[in-house]
């Protein structure tokens, strides 16, 4: 493989890896693309890797598997109980409202860990559960482990880790919850057989809700996934998350993740060690409409209002947000967010 692959296709990779997947190859990761690729390509033993990159961009999958690249890039960096802070957090402040709000609804707990990896975090949440105590309530909560890389989540659903996945916390934690087979360990079957693991790719807002429902999540764990990300996709997919949770629902980042979170119907509230975000009861929010577009209702021109818009009144297509306006009783306005 000895041609240069010239710049400019990689530039074109790098836009489509960012606008489909949500990674982010720009400035000072470029190189790493170009070297993955290299790799890749190598790994495959493919001779003509410009013809195989034309057809990466042009998401042609029958002729290269556009997935398996995509696996191929994903940092997947995890282990059990990582962030002491959001543990503490959990069991201290969050899990005591949870569970007493879906008590008195008498309704179910619905948990998402989003970009989970190889699963340590969905295990180390049912784990902390169980020390916790409330794993007698284990029939009343879900729990959903998502990721767009496909080797990652078929080994979350093997459940068996080597040692250094419990870096953080060891001893206790493989004696009681995991069996041991040489040098691997596999979590106990009470706790694998909880998990729904499903391949998502976030950035997709049609493919979260093809799996999940809009407020019905009590909460979010997205946690060391935003790092890689530019802020339009960070905003995207927080936009998406938001959705899926409750009203009052949480929403979780590592610390050095929470301010890359802006979001309206999000509040950040302010915990010593992790802020942390709840989604909005108020289901009222107003935009800066612009829209050349008035005319429709007879009305004179008027380029930029605001607007309070219900929920039940906005949805997404794509990156823009549609807002049915009444009188004309359709979402038919494209405009832009304030
Ligand atoms: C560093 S791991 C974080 C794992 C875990 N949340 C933690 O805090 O330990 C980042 C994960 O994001 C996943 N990821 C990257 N892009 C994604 C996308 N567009 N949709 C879903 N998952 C994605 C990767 O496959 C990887 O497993």
């Amino acid at each position: 493989m000895s041609k240069v692959i010239s710049k400019e296709l990689f530039i074109h990779l790098a836009e489509i890896l960012s606008d489909n997947y949500g990674l982010n190859f720009f400035d000072e990761r470029f190189s790493d693309l170009e070297n993955l690729t290299i790799n890749y390509f190598k790994k495959l033993r493919v001779n003509e890797p410009e013809k195989y990159i034309q057809a990466l961009i042009k998401q042609e999958n029958e002729i290269i598997n556009i997935n398996s690249f995509v696996n191929f890039l994903t940092i997947g960096e995890t282990y059990f109980f990582r962030g002491d802070e959001t543990f503490d957090l959990l069991g201290k402040v969050i899990y005591p409202v949870i569970f007493q709000n879906s008590a008195i609804e008498n309704r179910e707990i619905n948990i998402l860990s989003a970009a989970c990896s190889t699963g340590e975090e969905v295990y180390s949440t049912l784990i902390h559960l169980e020390m916790l105590g409330y794993l007698n309530l284990l029939n009343k909560i879900n729990i959903y482990g998502v990721d767009v890389n496909s080797d990652f989540l078929e080994r979350a659903r093997a459940g068996v880790y080597r040692e250094w996945s419990f870096r953080n916390r060891k001893d206790e934690i493989i004696q009681n919850y995991f069996i041991k087979s040489n040098d691997t360990f596999e979590i106990l079957p009470k706790f694998k057989s909880k998990p729904e693991f499903y391949r998502i790719n976030l950035v997709d807002r049609d493919e979260i809700l093809s799996h999940f429902s809009i407020n019905s999540f009590d909460l979010i764990l997205v946690r060391n996934f935003f790092i890689y990300l530019t802020q339009k996709n960070i905003n995207r997919i927080v936009r998406s998350l938001t959705e899926l949770l409750r009203p009052g629902g949480y929403l979780l980042t590592s610390p050095s993740e929470v301010a890359l979170i802006e979001n309206q119907a999000l509040n950040k509230i302010f915990n010593p060690g992790l802020n942390y975000f709840t989604k909005q009861n108020e289901k009222i929010l107003t935009y800066q409409i612009r829209t050349n577009n008035l005319q429709k209702n007879n009305s004179k021109e008027v380029p930029v209002f605001n607007l309070e818009v219900d929920e039940k009144k906005r949805c997404y297509d794509g990156l823009q947000l549609l807002i049915k306006i009444d009188q004309w009783n359709q979402f038919s306005e494209i405009v832009e967010e304030k």
